[in-house]
Formats: C-alpha cells, sequence, structure tokens
C-alpha cells in the first residue's frame, strides 16, 4: 500500500501537477512566476545561505541526473574505485554544503519579524521539505553505502519503469524507510514546484540574467496617498 503511494501514485500526480499547473501559472499570473524576492529586506544572512544551498543542490541534482541520463557512462566511472570514493566523497560535501545553506536560509525567516510578515505558509512547507529532503539524502549517503553505485541498478531501471508506465515496484519495494522518505520527498517537492516560489527552478536556468518585472509597492505610501 505505502509502496503503491509512493513509488506510483506520488510520481504521476507530482508529474500531472508540474505539466497542468505551470503552464497555467505563467499565462495567469507572470508577475509571481519568480522567486518572491526578499533580498532588499535583508541581504547579509541570505548571502551564507543561497550560495552554499545553490551551490551544493544543483551538483548533487545533476548527479541524480547523470545515473539516468547516462548510466553506461556512470557505471564505467564508478567502476573504478578511486573515481567512486572520490565522487561520493564530493557528494557528501556537497551534501553538507546544501544542508548548511538551508539551515540558514531557515534561521533567517525564523529570526527576523519583518521576514516573517513576508513568509507564507507554502514558503516555510518548501524549506522544511528541502532540509528534510537533504538531511535523508546525507543519512543514505553515510549509512546506505555505496549509493552512488546501487542508484543505478535500482533507482535508475524503476525511473525507466515509470517513463514507459510500466512502473516495476520490485525495484524499490525492499528498501528501508528512510529511503522511501527521500524517494517520497523528492515527488512531493516536484509537486509543490508549481505552486510555491520554487518555480523559479524552470525559469532561471534559461534566461538567468533577465528576470521578469516584480512589481513592488510600499504600503506606507499608497496608505498616505489615500489619506
Ligand atoms: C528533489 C529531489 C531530490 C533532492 C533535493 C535530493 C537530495 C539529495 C541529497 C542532498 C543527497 C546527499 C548527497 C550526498 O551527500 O552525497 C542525496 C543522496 C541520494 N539520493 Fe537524493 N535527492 C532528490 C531526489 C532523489 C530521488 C527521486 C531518489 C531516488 C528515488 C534519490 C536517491 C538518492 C540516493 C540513492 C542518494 C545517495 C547517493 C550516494 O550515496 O552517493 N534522490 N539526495
Amino acid at each position: 500500500m505505502l509502496n503503491n503511494l509512493i513509488f506510483i501514485v506520488l510520481p504521476y500526480a507530482a508529474l500531472a501537477l508540474v505539466l497542468i499547473v505551470t503552464p497555467y501559472r505563467w499565462y495567469t499570473n507572470r508577475l509571481t512566476w519568480s522567486a518572491y524576492s526578499t533580498q532588499f529586506l535583508e541581504r547579509k544572512t541570505l548571502y551564507w545561505g543561497i550560495n552554499p544551498w545553490h551551490y551544493g543542490i544543483i551538483l548533487i541534482l545533476l548527479a541524480h541526473l547523470a545515473g539516468i541520463i547516462a548510466p553506461g557512462v556512470m557505471k564505467r566511472l564508478l567502476g573504478h574505485m578511486d573515481a567512486l570514493i572520490f565522487l561520493e566523497s564530493v557528494g557528501l560535501g556537497l551534501g553538507f554544503l546544501a544542508l548548511f545553506g538551508s539551515i540558514i536560509l531557515l534561521l533567517r525567516r525564523v529570526n527576523s519579524p519583518m521576514l516573517k510578515r513576508v513568509t507564507f505558509a507554502g514558503d516555510w512547507v518548501l524549506l522544511f521539505l528541502l532540509i528534510a529532503q537533504t538531511a535523508t539524502g546525507i543519512y543514505i549517503s553515510l549509512f546506505m553505502r555505496w549509493g552512488s553505485q546501487w542508484y543505478l541498478h535500482t533507482v535508475v531501471p524503476y525511473f525507466y519503469s515509470l517513463l514507459t508506465f510500466k512502473p516495476q515496484l520490485e525495484y524499490m519495494a525492499d528498501f528501508p524507510l528512510i529511503f522511501k522518505l527521500h524517494a517520497a520527498g523528492a515527488f512531493l517537492i516536484v509537486a509543490l514546484l508549481p505552486f510555491t516560489k520554487l518555480v523559479h527552478m524552470l525559469y532561471q536556468p534559461i534566461t538567468f540574467l533577465k528576470d521578469p518585472p516584480i512589481l513592488y509597492r510600499w504600503l506606507s505610501r499608497a496608505r498616505e496617498r489615500v489619506g
């Protein structure tokens, strides 16, 4: 039951939401497409959160993708003990970097009343999910060794079975709960993508130098004019 929910229902539901809600949001409210910036409210702590987070997590996600896009190359590469140890160590370092960044991003909002006022339920849920996702990933990397290798023989064929609409649960069914939570977390994050500021992930890499216009209105000025 739990396996069906995590490995069949969740991934397809997440994909459907991304495919349907994302274009809807693009056409109906283009101004909310970008990340809702809080940089002008606080930028010092932001720097120490956002840089470690992005440098860590983007490289880790690319590594997750590499196994799916080029499993043959990855199998050959990770077949060398030195490369395996080197890449796993770098991955772990990046994991801790991302965890550090995400915790700073959370503390930044928790400790600033001004930021709290512009932090909505979706932002909190997303931040907690991202921290949990990073922490479970690090746990897997540390205590279920050598994940980058067994990933290629379990997760990758499972993903291909999803893509061909013939999900093969047997690849996933016997994993420990912590791994299942990591997978469920990933699908939940994808499902939330079109509803939260995470949607900037789809926009930023394409034209990251060209932000869409964000309209800011100062409430005090507006009140003065009304008065
Ligand atoms: C939102 C998507 C995801 C994020 C943000 C994420 C994040 C992470 C992080 C931070 C690590 C630790 C990296 C390290 O310390 O080496 C990790 C490791 C891992 N993740 Fe994910 N992950 C995601 C999706 C998935 C999915 C869908 C699966 C499989 C169903 C998966 C399987 C693994 C495995 C097997 C490892 C251990 C790799 C190793 O030992 O080197 N991840 N993940």
